[in-house]
């Protein structure tokens, strides 16, 4: 059965201990994988912009001695009406690997289901999995472990939270989520990760109050507050999240020593302020380099020769 990258759900927590070690490995000896992909191409769908997840990918897969083809949003016919699983099934036949940053989960799902080769989820409205592979790397690094730490995110019940909550939930962390009222992370997602934190020592706690919410926190995350497709309700949001802003106040509430992490891009004086995320707890730019590592090791394990 061909494997995929689409949630952190799927990925049992063996599975992503070896992810994350070889995340390591491949950071600390990148010579060793440069042949690691030789001759295989990853096709990569954005229906959205990207930075980081572009770029990343692209040096990665190049890095591996593979190539990536960049598929933009008017590049190719699915915004003609091509339906994904022709797409799918046309682009297996060229290419090894499938990475895809779309709107509707379903069609991260749907490349999956249709096509013969592995599909990476590179962003979906509900998951943004190789963000928080990198994240744990992140974590692992500057805290020496996952097990037992309090990872707080504060703002959008998004996609972003969602993988949070799966990720942390599968290695045992404590996940807290504070949100505003109105704006709670997917009901179904939380039912899984309470499951998933269930089997391995980790807890979810979904709360209203931000403070409550990174009290003791090891480390603080948060995200914008209008994702990629809300343009047309920030301003309504930037009222509704009064008080969620992640500033000295609030990193206050949570460990002395508190690591502060945003996937990026962040909007200074709306979820963060830049005395946070430009200040020594902040470790932003690590957490954006690890993107690159993190998914040479998924690309690695999905598509080696
Ligand atoms: N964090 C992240 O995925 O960034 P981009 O949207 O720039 O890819
Ligand atoms: N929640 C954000 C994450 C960006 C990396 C969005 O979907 O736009």
């Amino acid at each position: 059965m061909t494997r995929h990258f689409l949630s952190l759900a799927d990925q049992s927590t063996e599975e992503l201990r070896a992810l994350l070690d070889l995340a390591r490995q491949i950071k600390l000896f990148p010579p060793t994988f440069a042949e690691a992909c030789a001759g295989k191409t990853l096709a990569m769908i954005f229906q959205k912009p990207s930075l980081r997840t572009r770029v990343s990918f692209q040096t990665g897969i190049f890095q591996l001695g593979g190539q990536g083809l960049y598929l933009g949003p008017t590049d190719i016919q699915l915004h003609r009406g091509e339906t994904i699983a022709d797409t799918a099934q046309v682009l297996s036949r060229y290419v090894d690997g499938i990475m895809a940053r779309v709107f509707a989960h379903a069609d991260v799902a749907g490349l999956a289901e249709h096509g013969t080769v592995p599909v990476i989820n590179g962003l979906s409205d509900l998951l943004h999995p190789c963000q928080v592979l990198a994240d744990l790397q992140t974590i692992e690094e500057k805290k020496g472990g996952l097990r037992g730490l309090k990872l707080a995110y504060v703002g959008d019940g998004n996609n972003m939270a969602h993988s949070l909550l799966y990720g942390g939930a599968r290695f045992g962390m404590t996940v807290s989520i504070s949100h505003p009222r109105g704006y709670a992370p997917d009901a179904d997602v939380l039912t899984r990760a309470r499951e998933i934190a269930a089997s391995t020592g980790g807890a979810i706690q979904v709360t209203e109050d931000p403070r409550e919410g990174v009290e003791a926190a090891d480390v603080v995350y948060t995200d914008v507050w209008a994702s990629m497709g809300q343009e047309g309700e920030h301003s309504e949001r930037l009222k509704r999240f009064e008080g969620f802003q992640v500033n000295a106040d609030l990193m206050g509430c949570a460990r002395p020593d508190a690591l502060f992490l945003h996937c990026l891009p962040a909007h200074r004086g709306e979820e963060v302020s830049a005395e946070v995320i430009d200040g020594p707890q902040s470790a932003v730019f690590d957490e954006a380099e690890n993107r690159l590592h993190a998914q040479k090791a998924i690309m690695v394990r999905l598509m080696a020769r």
